[in-house]
């Protein structure tokens, strides 16, 4: 028994001074010198009296030769020398993916030649991917993420007939790889080529990799159809083709691929409807978002006992949702928004309580939401936004233990908000805008601590404002807008440091009272209430206010010259109010370089407009190439699976896909003075031209007298100008005719003399633009009269009020309500608009919000709400 470990220990020995061992040992010493900077301990073990075998991240063979070498994940940095590493003549594996290895590959692997599996993925690379063809007993290859680039020598695959795994994801190609080589590597059964800039077709050699189990192509640039030999592949399991340009319908026979359980094919351009796929029965997630799909969810996808994810968002489906849709499977996910499905949504969406996020946003659905909803306990996100969804809300939706976002806004939910609402402990945005809510709002929403924003815009809601509000410590946005609020806002929400967002307007409320602390607001709109007296004066103290709007309320006060030191203003609505005075403020230097809307029109003003004051509005005056300010502001954004990330813009934008539903979009680029309907008088002041990125110009119905500054000629993006009902003589400067984009015209009731300038725009104003004037000639020739007035959806013709934008359609299309009142206020002047005014407006608004036109075509649908402003 004892003699044995004496006959070993020579050979041990042996072993060690063996010329192969010695080999190893020094291939190590040159591996480790290239990367123990980078990790000293971890290679510590690495020394000469330790045996080779015994090393970290090191394994021998029966012949005590290194056989694998596995170094992956360990924030290794260094150049590889792999000459040394192809000497160790017996190494299977080398494992260093997920390290900081860079540089090129100068050598060829050629001695590498019993690797079976190389993973050098996650690196940091350069130069092209070296010649693999010797390496022919290679099982596995990774070079996911290695940093190689350049042609991928995909001949030399034609040796490697033992590969398994391959992937080579996030390698940019300069040549498509979906070639004749690859489709010979009839071994495969895992094919990662992701993110790797693929062009061209996927070409139907596919099918002969009849042992695929997991085919990623995402994240590249395929064009074509799926191919029908995709159908050969029976063991696929996991199939990901999303985000590339993909067309056509799902190939016949797909629905064979009954092994599948993941399919990810969003973001491409595939048609057809899903009838294909209605025996994949062990699906689990279903993602084809963002594709051209029509047609109806197959009834089948209801008995699917796996599937856990189903996205289909942004397509062309139709008809209903399966109505076992959720009460078989362990459905957790479920979005389909911006379809065109219609008819009840599914009754047992909760039957197994999984249920985590339930997107239904822009469709057609009907009836209410089915009581059994209230079982979801472990629902977060419930959006059923722009419905025909109706009735009363079940009593246990409010109260759902688990839930952060309730979107429920623009359908036609009724009843009131029930006091269970304050049980909902996670609620973060409750979304109720633009429904037939009614009665009070419970004292109980104090409740809701963890609350961010709550949007009650259109509703009938009435009584008071409830100060426990004030206790949600988080409330940054709060819109009770167009409702029948009244009494007094509760003075304790300017003390909340959170709230940026404050927007009561067109209620019934009579007061603000005198708040007294600090204030973070950062939009205030208390438009159209019932607020008489002064100036609400704690606005001093509101230092960081972008936008304020008082517009229709009953303000006697002059002008409020404290707002000066508010440099940070951005809009500035007083409209329809009884302000007075002059607009002079001679003892303030503040001034506002952001400023892009001022609307004063409708009030008692008088004096001359301070032309000094005006240079100081920077923001009027950039170039339109850097007119990209944006407002400092709270945002909210989509993060793509419905819910809403909210933040303040200057902290990091993340940009997710475009999703912006905000504000900020809509103010970036208006600008807009309007001073009309006061009594103004002396000169149009020269200092206007300055502000060469003015949008609209309105100072109608005032007393100016003299001369039309000739550098109005200056504001070549002025597209609306309005100064009619003045006193204004002299003769109009040929040089307005340099006013291109002038969609709007009107210097009618003047005392203008002499000749009508002709050329570029001006041939195009109607006489109208002219009239009333003491000696004007040469009128306008013909106005175009015959282009067909075939006015966009917005517009609508109402028997009896004549022609009415449609305020809420607009809104509804930019998807954000709030602000855009405000800035489309301004365009609305003290006349009724002419039709061609519409047409010129309309074509005003395109330009502003350029999603306008091309939505408009799509939805018509056309709820009548009385335009808000
Ligand atoms: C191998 O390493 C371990 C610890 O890493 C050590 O305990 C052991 O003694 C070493 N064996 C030899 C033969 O050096
Ligand atoms: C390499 O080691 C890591 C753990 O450090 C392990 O997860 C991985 O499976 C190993 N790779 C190989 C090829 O053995
Ligand atoms: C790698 O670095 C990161 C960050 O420095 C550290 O958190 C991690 O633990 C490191 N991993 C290893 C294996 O050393
Ligand atoms: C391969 O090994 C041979 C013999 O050891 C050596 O001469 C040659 O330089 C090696 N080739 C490379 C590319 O390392
Ligand atoms: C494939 O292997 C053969 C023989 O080992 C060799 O001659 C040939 O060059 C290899 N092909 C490639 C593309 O490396
Ligand atoms: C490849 O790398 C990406 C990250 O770039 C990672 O998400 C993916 O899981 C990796 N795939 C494989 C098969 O290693
Ligand atoms: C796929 O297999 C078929 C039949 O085995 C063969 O005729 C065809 O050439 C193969 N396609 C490719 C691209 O290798
Ligand atoms: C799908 O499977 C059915 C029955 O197994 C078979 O008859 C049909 O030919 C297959 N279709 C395709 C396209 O492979
Ligand atoms: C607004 O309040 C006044 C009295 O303060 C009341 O007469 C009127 O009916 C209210 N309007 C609405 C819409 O509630
Ligand atoms: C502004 O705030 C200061 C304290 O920060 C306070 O003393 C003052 O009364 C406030 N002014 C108004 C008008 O509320
Ligand atoms: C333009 O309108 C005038 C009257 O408003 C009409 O007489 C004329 O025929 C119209 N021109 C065209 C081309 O329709």
């Amino acid at each position: 028994m004892s003699f044995l470990p004496v006959l070993l220990l020579p050979l041990f020995f042996l072993c060690l001074v063996s010329p192969s061992t010695s080999n190893d040992l020094d291939s190590l010493f040159k591996l480790k010198t290239a990367l123990e900077n980078s990790n000293p301990t971890l290679l510590s073990s690495w020394k000469q009296e330790n045996p080779t075998c015994n090393f970290t991240g090191v394994l021998c063979n029966s012949n005590g030769l290194v056989s694998e070498i596995n170094l992956s994940q360990q924030n290794l940095s260094g150049s590889l020398p792999f000459d040394a590493i192809c000497s160790l003549r017996e190494l299977e594996t080398l494992s260093l993916g997920s390290n900081f290895l860079y540089g090129s590959l100068t050598q060829d692997l050629s001695n590498c030649t019993n690797l079976q599996e190389l993973d050098l993925g996650m690196n940091a690379f350069t130069g092209k991917v070296p010649d693999l063809g010797s390496l022919n007993q290679l099982r596995l290859l990774s070079l996911n993420g290695s940093g190689f680039s350049g042609i991928f020598p995909w001949k030399s695959l034609e040796n490697l007939t033992k590969l398994t795994f391959l992937s080579l994801g996030d390698v940019p190609f300069d040549e498509s790889p979906i070639t004749t080589e690859l489709a010979k590597l009839d071994k495969l059964y895992w094919l990662y080529l992701s993110n790797s800039s693929i062009t061209g077709k996927i070409q139907e050699g596919i099918g002969n990799l009849t042992l695929l189990e997991n085919l990623e192509l995402s994240q590249n640039q395929l064009v074509g159809e799926i191919p029908q030999s995709i159908t050969n592949l029976k063991k696929l399991w996991q199939l990901e083709l999303y985000e590339n340009f993909l067309t056509g319908k799902f190939p016949v026979g797909f629905g064979n691929l009954t092994s599948l359980t993941n399919f990810y094919a969003a973001n491409n351009s595939l048609e057809g409807d899903l009838s294909e796929l209605k025996s994949l029965t062990g699906l689990v997630s279903l993602q084809l978002y963002e594709n051209q799909l029509i047609g109806e969810v197959p009834e089948e996808f209801g008995e699917f006992k796996n599937l856990a994810n189903l996205s289909l968002y942004a397509n062309k489906l139709t008809g209903p949702l399966p109505q076992k849709l959720g009460s078989w499977s362990g459905m957790e996910f479920i979005d389909v928004s911006e379809n065109y499905l219609s008819g009840p949504i599914p009754p047992d969406m909760c039957k197994n309580e999984k249920m985590t996020v339930f997107l239904l946003m822009q469709n057609k659905f009907t009836g209410g939401i089915p009581e059994s909803y209230a079982n979801c306990k472990s629902l977060v996100r419930l959006r059923v936004r722009y419905n025909s969804l109706l009735g009363t809300v079940p009593a246990g939706i409010w109260s759902l233990p688990s839930v952060s976002i309730i979107d429920l806004s623009m359908n036609q939910f009724e009843g009131s908000l029930a006091s269970d609402i304050g049980k909902a402990n996670s609620l973060s945005f409750l979304l109720l805008a633009n429904n037939q809510f009614e009665g009070q709002i419970p004292e109980t929403i104090g409740n809701l601590k963890k609350l961010v924003s709550l949007d009650l815009f259109i509703n009938n809601l009435h009584g008071i404002i409830p100060g426990s509000l004030c206790n949600s410590q988080g409330l940054a946005f709060l819109d009770m807008s167009n409702n029948s609020l009244s009494g007094m806002v509760p003075q304790c929400l300017t003390t909340m440091s959170t709230l940026a967002v404050l927007n009561l307007g067109q209620n019934n409320l009579t007061n603000v009272g005198e708040w007294s602390q600090n204030c973070n607001l950062e939009t205030l709109d208390i438009s159209g209430n019932q607020i008489q007296g002064q100036f609400p004066k704690f606005l001093v103290n509101c230092t960081k206010l972008e936008v304020l709007n008082l517009r229709n309320n009953e303000i006697t006060d002059s002008f409020p010259c404290f707002l000066k030191n508010t440099s940070t203003l951005r809009v500035l609505v007083l409209r329809s109010n009884k302000f007075y005075g002059s607009i002079g403020c001679p003892k303030s230097n503040g001034s506002w370089p952001m400023l892009q809307i001022i609307d004063l029109a409708q009030n008692n003003f008088s004096g001359d407009i301070p032309g000094a004051s005006l240079t100081s509005w920077q923001a009027m005056m950039a170039n339109k190439d850097d007119a990209s300010s944006k407002l400092n502001h709270i945002q909210f954004q989509d993060n793509g699976i419905g819910g809403i990330y909210y933040q303040f813009y200057d902290t990091i934008t993340i940009t997710n896909k475009g999703l912006e539903t905000n504000l900020v979009k809509i103010l970036i680029v208006f600008t807009s003075i309007d001073f009309s309907c006061n009594e103004f008088n002396g000169s149009i002041p020269e200092e206007i031209g300055e502000l060469k990125s003015l949008h609209v110009l309105n100072l109608s119905n005032n007393a100016f007298t003299n001369a039309i500054p000739s550098s109005l000629s200056n504001l070549s993006q002025l597209e609306s100008l309005d100064l009619s009902n003045n006193n204004l003589s002299g003769q109009i400067s040929p040089q307005f005719t340099k006013l291109t984009f002038l969609e709007v015209l009107d210097l009618s009731n003047n005392q203008l003399v002499g000749r009508i300038p002709s050329g570029n725009q001006f041939s195009t104003f109607p006489k109208e633009s002219f009239e009333g004037n003491k000696d004007l000639f040469e009128p306008p020739l013909n106005a175009d009269n015959t282009t067909g007035l075939s006015l966009p959806a917005l517009m609508k013709s109402h028997p009896n009020s004549g022609d009415e934008i449609d305020w809420d359609l607009i809104t509804v299309e930019i998807g954000f309500t709030f602000g855009f009142g405000i800035a489309i206020g301004s365009l609305l002047f003290c006349k009724r608009w002419s039709k061609w005014y519409y047409k010129a407006m309309f074509n005003i608004l395109v330009k502003i919000f350029p999603q306008l036109e091309q939505r408009f075509s799509n939805h018509r649908r056309h709820v009548y709400i009385s335009q808000r402003y």
